[in-house]
């Protein structure tokens, strides 16, 4: 059956047009970190913090809207790097919850799925973050899942984690 559009009755038209019109807006204001994750996000970290980076109140800590602000700073930025290379585990205070979990490491990542992984949690704001960054943390001594919260510990302190 092939019915033209301009045959449909003008009452079915009327409601066709506003909704393309809708889709066509959405589509073209799409920023780009509005792309879907990176893979590596998709199978490594949307189960527990979800696949749109809020996670679940109070259980996983919410990560959009959150990343963007702790890379603006250098040590958060390392600090972050450290939390997905060696994980994180202990009390701490996501948008005023209390949140007393365990995430284990990923330093099977590669550096690029670590970088793109960050990079879309930060949608695609600030300075982004590339392997090299990535491999630099990895190449430094020292880091333990300890060091990683009392460094957490410091920034949450200064107000770059919140
Ligand atoms: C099994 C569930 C789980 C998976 C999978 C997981 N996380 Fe987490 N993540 C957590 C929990 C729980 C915490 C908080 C740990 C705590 O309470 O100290 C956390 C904390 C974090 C934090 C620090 C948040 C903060 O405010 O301190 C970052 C960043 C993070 N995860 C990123 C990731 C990334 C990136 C991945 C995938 C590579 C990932 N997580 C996979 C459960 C998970």
């Amino acid at each position: 059956m092939t019915r033209k559009l301009s045959r449909l009755p003008s009452h079915a038209m009327a409601r066709l047009v506003p909704a393309v019109a809708t889709l066509a807006a959405l589509g073209l204001a799409a920023p780009a970190w509005a792309q879907a994750a990176p893979k590596a996000y998709a199978t490594n970290c949307q189960l527990c913090h979800k696949p749109d980076g809020k996670g679940t109140p109070g259980v996983f800590p919410r990560l959009t809207g959150r990343v963007d602000a702790i890379a603006a700073h250098k040590d958060g930025r390392k600090w972050l790097i450290a939390t997905v290379l060696y994980g994180q585990s202990g009390a701490i205070t996501v948008d005023g919850k209390p949140v007393r979990g365990t995430m284990g490491p990923f330093a099977r990542l590669s550096d690029k799925d670590i970088a793109d992984t960050l990079n879309w949690l930060a949608q695609g704001k600030g300075r982004a973050f590339t392997p090299a960054e990535v491999a630099a943390v990895r190449g430094e001594p020292g880091w333990t899942l300890a060091k990683v919260g009392e460094m957490r510990k410091k920034l949450a302190g200064a107000g770059v984690i919140k």
